[in-house]
C-alpha cells in the first residue's frame, strides 16, 4: 500500500489552503525531533521512552498569541508518526492528523508545521499516530501561548500530569489490554508531574502563581483538589471562563480528563516552608502530585492584583438559528478491526459513534460523520450509552457545553467534553474553521477500538 495514494483517496475533494488564516512565516522554525528517549522516573532509569530528546521530557514550548509559529518536526523512530497541537485553532493542514490531513511521517521524513494562533492559553502536543505506543512512552508536551500583555504574575508554571505503566524495574510493560480497551481504558501504575513522582517547587511567598495544569495521560481522569491554597480557576481548556467555576474541594475535585487543561491564580502562603499542594484523589486515597513550597520573604501580592484574562476571539453560536445532529457513544458489535494504515491498531473494534467503529487512521471508504456549512452555527447532542466515560474531543474548533441530562455544565470554551457513563451534553459551536476535523474519545484505547471520526466543514 503507498500512503501518499491513500491519503488522496481520502482527500479527493480537498484543497491546500484555509481560509481566514494568515500564513505563519517566522525566519527560525523550531526543529523538533521525535525519538527514542531514557529518563529516571523511578530509582532506575526507564529505558525505551519516547521525547524530543535523549534524556529530558518534552519541552514546555511558549508561542506569543498572533504570532508566527513554525516548527520542523523529523521523525527519526522506526514506526510512523505526525504531531498534533491540540486545542488550537490552525489551518486544517497543520492539524497533524494522518491520513485526513497528512501523510503520516516515515524514518527520517520532516515536516514544517506552520500557524499564528489567535487564541492564548494552555494547549499541549502529542503525536497522532502510533499513539498507544508513543504517548504511552513519553511523548506528550505541554503548549503556551502567552496573552499579548503580561497578566501580572510573579511566575508562570506549567505542570504536565500523566501516568507511566512501569514494572518494578522501572521498565514499561504492557502498553494497553483488551481488558481495559473495552472498558475504562487501562490505568498506569505511576503518576507523575512532570515526569517526576515528588514534584516539588519553590516560589516566594506570598507571591502570585499561574499554574497551568495539563492532563495528557492517555487514560486516567484525573480528580484534583489543592490543600491550603488561596487561588481561583481563570482559565479551562485554554480559554478564560466565561462563567466562574467552583473551587475544587476533596469531595468534589475538579474532573480533569485526558486532553483537558486548567490554569489557576494562585496566591503562595506568606510564611517561609508553608506549602499549597495539588493532590489527586486515586485508588490508595490522595496524592499530593505536585508541591509549591513557600521561600524567603513575603512578597505580599494580592490576588486582585490580577487583571482578568482577555477573551480570546471566539464566534458566539447563535442558538435559535443552530442546525442540530446527534452522536451516540456506545459498543460495537465486536470484532477485528481492520488496519489499512500506517499508525497502528489495537486489533479489536469495541467502540462506536453512531453504531460505526472507526478504529484505523486511514479515512479510506469512512466518509465524515456529519459535514458543516462554514459560518453556521451548530448544537451536536453527544449521548454516551455506556457505563464508562468519554472525554470526547473535537480538532479545529471550539465549542460551548450548554446543557446536561445528568449535572450541571458551564458553558465555559472547551475542546474536549467529557460525558459520564449515561449522560448526554449538548454542545454549541459556530463552524468556523474549514476542513476534515477529527473528532475522537482522548482515552486512546477508546479511539483506537472504534471511537473516533471526523467532521468536514466547507
Ligand atoms: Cu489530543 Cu485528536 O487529539
Ligand atoms: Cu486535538
Ligand atoms: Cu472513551
Amino acid at each position: 500500500m503507498d500512503r501518499r495514494q491513500l491519503l488522496l483517496t481520502g482527500f479527493a475533494a480537498f484543497g491546500a489552503g484555509a481560509l481566514g488564516f494568515v500564513p505563519a512565516v517566522t525566519s527560525s522554525p523550531l526543529s523538533l525531533t521525535i525519538q527514542g528517549a531514557r529518563h529516571r522516573i523511578l530509582n532506575d532509569v526507564t529505558e525505551d521512552m519516547v521525547s524530543l530528546s535523549p534524556e529530558a521530557p518534552p519541552p514546555v514550548i511558549r508561542l506569543r498569541q498572533r504570532h508566527p509559529f513554525a516548527a520542523d518536526v523529523t521523525n527519526s523512530l522506526l514506526d510512523y508518526t505526525a504531531m498534533h497541537w491540540h486545542g488550537i485553532r490552525l489551518p486544517n493542514d497543520m492539524d497533524g492528523v494522518p491520513y485526513l490531513t497528512q501523510i503520516p511521517l516515515g524514518q527520517g521524513d520532516s515536516y514544517r508545521y506552520a500557524f499564528t494562533p489567535e487564541d492564548a492559553g494552555t494547549y499541549w502536543y502529542h503525536p497522532h499516530c502510533m499513539t498507544m505506543d508513543q504517548m504511552a512512552r513519553g511523548l506528550t508536551g505541554i503548549l503556551i501561548v502567552e496573552e499579548e500583555e503580561d497578566p501580572g504574575f510573579d511566575a508562570d508554571l506549567a505542570v504536565n500530569l500523566r501516568d507511566f505503566r512501569l514494572g518494578d524495574d522501572a521498565q514499561f510493560i504492557e502498553l494497553y489490554t483488551a481488558k481495559g480497551a473495552a472498558r475504562a481504558g487501562t490505568l498506569g501504575t505511576v503518576m507523575t508531574a512532570n515526569w517526576q513522582t515528588e514534584l516539588s517547587i519553590d516560589q516566594p511567598s506570598g507571591s502570585l502563581v499561574r499554574l497551568r495544569l495539563a492532563a495528557t495521560d492517555t487514560t486516567r481522569i484525573y480528580k484534583l483538589f489543592l490543600k491550603d491554597a488561596l487561588g481561583r480557576i481563570i482559565a479551562m481548556d485554554g480559554h478564560p471562563l466565561n462563567v466562574p467555576m467552583p473551587w475544587p474541594s476533596a469531595e468534589k475535585p475538579l474532573l480533569l480528563s485526558p486532553g483537558q487543561r486548567v490554569d489557576l491564580a494562585l496566591k503562595m502562603p506568606t510564611a517561609e516552608g508553608q506549602r499549597i499542594d495539588v493532590m489527586a484523589q486515586a485508588s490508595g486515597g490522595a496524592l499530593a502530585l505536585v508541591k509549591l513550597r513557600a521561600i524567603g520573604a513575603d512578597q505580599r501580592r494580592s490576588l486582585d492584583e490580577l487583571a482578568e484574562l482577555p477573551p480570546n476571539p471566539l464566534s458566539e453560536p447563535d442558538l435559535d438559528q443552530a442546525k442540530t445532529g446527534e452522536f451516540v457513544f456506545g459498543w460495537s458489535p465486536e470484532g477485528d478491526a481492520p488496519n489499512n494504515g500506517f499508525c497502528g491498531s489495537l486489533g479489536s473494534n469495541f467502540w462506536s459513534i453512531n453504531r460505526r467503529p472507526w478504529p484505523g487512521d486511514a479515512v479510506e471508504d469512512v466518509g465524515p460523520l456529519g459535514r458543516m456549512k462554514l459560518g453556521d452555527s451548530y448544537i451536536l447532542r453527544l449521548r454516551n450509552e455506556s457505563p464508562n466515560d468519554h472525554p470526547v474531543h473535537l480538532h479545529g474548533m471550539t465549542f460551548k457545553p450548554i446543557r446536561s441530562n445528568k449535572r450541571e455544565v458551564l458553558p465555559n470554551w472547551s475542546d474536549t467534553a467529557l460525558l459520564l457513563r449515561d449522560e448526554t451534553i449538548d454542545i454549541a459551536l459556530v463552524a468556523d474553521n474549514p476542513g476534515d476535523w477529527a473528532f475522537h474519545c482522548h482515552v486512546i484505547e477508546h479511539q483506537k477500538t472504534g471511537l473516533a471520526g471526523y467532521f468536514r466543514v466547507d
